[in-house]
């Protein structure tokens, strides 16, 4: 929202959106999309002369800015008001595509625009339900039906004088899950609403003096009901660009890296908070007060750098992204798990569920730690599915020339959806006329393109370039995928039960685990210098061994082998003495004692285990040289809690040794300049 004082051209405007969106690159994103106050080129006209121009373009934020430049030849026209909205998107819901792109509209008539970020999980309730009510819809978005909905309350507005702010409220309310919200009307010309829950959200406020007031006061609906006025114009402190010719500018965004070149003074909104800014002023009330409320939001000065900004307080983009697991596991249930009535629905199978049941076998394949997520969850889908199933490296797969059949169902877990040999298996197993799935986080890639069925995975973008959150929303979408195929066995109810208890605790034992990373640290300072560290385990945690191996070794460049301790004295025990560093999972899991009968072996020939165990085990950490004790959850899960300290003592061990653990894109652009 820029200063309105001063006039703008709509090419001003469209300059500062896209520097902002090239800010945000960094997140992913598959395509892009601005609406500013513009001529009706792409609209037909209402009887005011107010119209929003939107633009929207799948791909690189470059191919928007072109499209800008083509479409609009109006662009050096000065406009009047100085909103305007822009988005990348990472898609959840519809393949990339300019339609599914933001923002997304009302109607043909951009009557109302809106960028979301997060995910409507009742989207499908709201939508049937404005079908019935004549409004057509276009994309395949869940963000759709918010436009529609705001329209929806404004065409049956009690009187005409409704604010923007009230309609946003009213849409609120009706909404489940997670939004950041800004919205644009070419009813409410110049008027910005926004408003959160669940996803962030922070005001960028640019003056170009002293700003009045460093906090910014909270109203509540009821105080201005007793007002009797919706009008906040005239609250007492809000900020003004009014008063003695102020220019104030302000910048909505979910990021501070995208707002930073312009101030770093910034006020973060709390969820149901909603901001309006009218006639250059910004205020901030929310519906109900609740107890705690802090009656107002402080205006912050951000002293950090870009790069850092986009971390946030970490150190790369891979700890950023350890860190977010506790979130990222949310986001992959949300709307999938109902936790009132243990049922589990993945939207993007149910069709085919009956189908699945009948099938001859299971075949999960992948590479890399998306196979280690095919392994970690192998036991409990034969125990759940009640069928056989076969876990593949891809590459493997193909040089073995496996036999597939019509009557095998095939997944395909890949984060990026784009993975060569995986892609390559997928053909494969589509040409024998196996039904294929895909497991990814990149909706519209290859493997979700070309599968008959998916899950996306929502662990939101991963640039750190070793795979962390993604291998634990894997692992939940394919415990859930179990969960929903033995829903109707009677004889597996408790054992469902006690999974989707573990599931409802997850995010907080997750923060547990994560709460050890000093002591982590600290073993690491003991290891870094190393040149070898084994990790081993057995059942449910062989898959803990396998991804934590491969994340040591691909990051700190240190040899390190997972073995599973089954195999021990077949070999690997030759390896165990005093000097060599060694890692051993043990829980209290159905391998228990055999795992203790692992330790004993390893502890005859003067070894030195690390243990990762189930918390207060003090008779197994007698015979410890150190301990990392984890909070215990239903053995099928444990995996997801075990495997956390071995991401994290990669990282520490790649710092330790100097290593710069760099984003995908960096090191994209290293293998690229070798
Ligand atoms: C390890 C890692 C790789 C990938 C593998 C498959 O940290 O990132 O092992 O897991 O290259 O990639 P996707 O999952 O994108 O198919």
């Amino acid at each position: 929202y820029l200063n309105y004082q001063v006039p703008r051209t709509r090419k001003e405007i469209f300059e500062t959106l896209v520097k902002g969106l090239l800010r945000l690159e960094y997140r992913g994103y598959d395509s892009a999309g601005v609406a500013v106050d513009g001529p009706t080129k792409t609209t037909t006209d209402l009887n005011n002369n107010n119209s929003i121009c939107l633009i929207k373009k799948k791909g690189k934020v470059k191919a928007l800015e072109e499209e800008i430049y083509q479409k609009d030849r109006d662009i050096n026209e000065t406009l009047h008001t100085h909103f305007g909205l822009a988005h990348t998107r990472w898609a959840t819901h519809g393949e990339p595509s300019a339609v599914n792109s933001h923002p997304q509209r009302s109607d043909k008539n951009n009557e109302f625009v809106v960028i979301h970020n997060g995910i409507i999980t009742n989207y499908k309730e709201l939508k049937k339900y404005l079908i019935t009510k004549g409004y057509e819809f276009e994309s395949e978005t869940d963000t759709e039906v918010i436009p529609k909905l705001i329209k929806y309350l404004y065409d049956n507005r009690e009187n005409n004088s409704i604010t923007f702010s009230t309609l946003v409220e009213r849409v609120i309310q009706q909404l489940e899950g997670a939004f950041s919200l800004i919205f644009k009307s070419r009813h409410y010309p110049g008027e910005a609403v926004s408003t959160r829950r669940g996803s962030p959200l922070l005001i960028g406020v640019r003056s170009e003096h002293e700003l009045p007031t460093e906090q910014i006061p909270v109203q509540y609906n009821s105080d201005i009901h007793e007002k009797n006025s919706h009008n906040r114009t005239d609250s007492p402190n809000a900020i003004n660009s009014n008063e003695d010719g102020r220019a104030v500018e302000y910048y909505f965004a979910s990021d501070a890296s995208a707002i930073i070149e312009h101030t770093n003074k910034v006020l973060y909104m709390e969820d149901d908070d909603i901001a309006v800014v009218k006639g250059g002023e910004l205020s901030i009330h929310r519906i109900n007060r609740q107890a705690g409320d802090d009656p107002v939001r402080a205006i912050q000065t951000l002293q950090m750098e870009l790069q850092q900004i986009m971390k946030g307080n970490f150190e790369a983009f891979m700890q950023k992204e350890i860190f977010e697991q506790p979130e990222s596991v949310v986001n992959t249930m949300r709307g999938r798990i109902c936790f009132d009535t243990n049922t589990v629905i993945l939207g993007g199978l149910k069709d085919h569920l009956k189908e699945i049941k009948r099938c001859r076998r299971l075949i999960v394949i992948g590479c890399g730690t998306s196979f280690h997520a095919a392994v970690a969850t192998r036991q409990i889908l034969e125990e759940l599915t009640e069928l056989p199933v076969m876990v593949e490296l891809a590459s493997d797969f193909l040089d073995r020339n496996t036999p597939v059949f019509r009557d095998d169902v095939c997944f395909f877990i890949s984060q990026s959806g784009e993975t060569a040999d995986t892609l390559m298996a997928l053909r494969y197993c589509k040409d024998r006329g196996a039904l294929t799935m895909g497991i990814t986080n990149t909706v519209g890639s290859s493997i979700c393109r070309e599968t008959d069925c998916g899950v996306h995975i929502n662990a939101g973008p991963e640039i750190g370039v070793a795979s962390t959150k993604a291998y634990t929303s894997q692992f939940v979408s394919l415990i859930m995928f179990g969960l929903m195929m033995s829903e109707d066995r009677l004889s597996l109810q408790k054992r469902r039960l006690e999974i989707i208890h573990g599931l409802k605790m997850l995010p907080e034992l997750i923060k547990k685990v994560l709460s050890l990373d000093e002591k982590i640290k600290t073993i690491a300072n003991e290891l870094y210098q190393q040149r070898s560290l084994l990790v081993m385990g057995r059942g449910y945690n062989y898959a803990t061994c396998l991804e934590g191996a491969l994340k040591i070794k691909e990051i700190t460049y240190m040899h390190s082998e997972g073995i599973l301790a089954g195999e021990l004295k077949h070999g690997p025990l030759a390896l165990i003495d005093k000097d060599m560093p060694v890692i051993m999972v043990i829980m209290r899991d159905g391998c228990y004692t055999k795992c203790q009968n692992a330790l004993q072996q390893v502890t005859a020939r003067s070894g030195r285990p690390i243990l990762l165990c189930s918390q207060d085990d003090s008779e197994l950490m007698k015979n410890a040289y150190k301990t990392i004790e984890l909070p215990q959850i239903v053995d099928c899960l444990q995996g997801i809690l075990s495997v956390i300290p071995l991401q994290l003592m990669s990282f520490h061990l790649a710092v330790l040794r100097g290593y710069d653990v760099s984003s995908r894109f960096s090191y994209a652009q290293e293998l690229l300049t070798c």
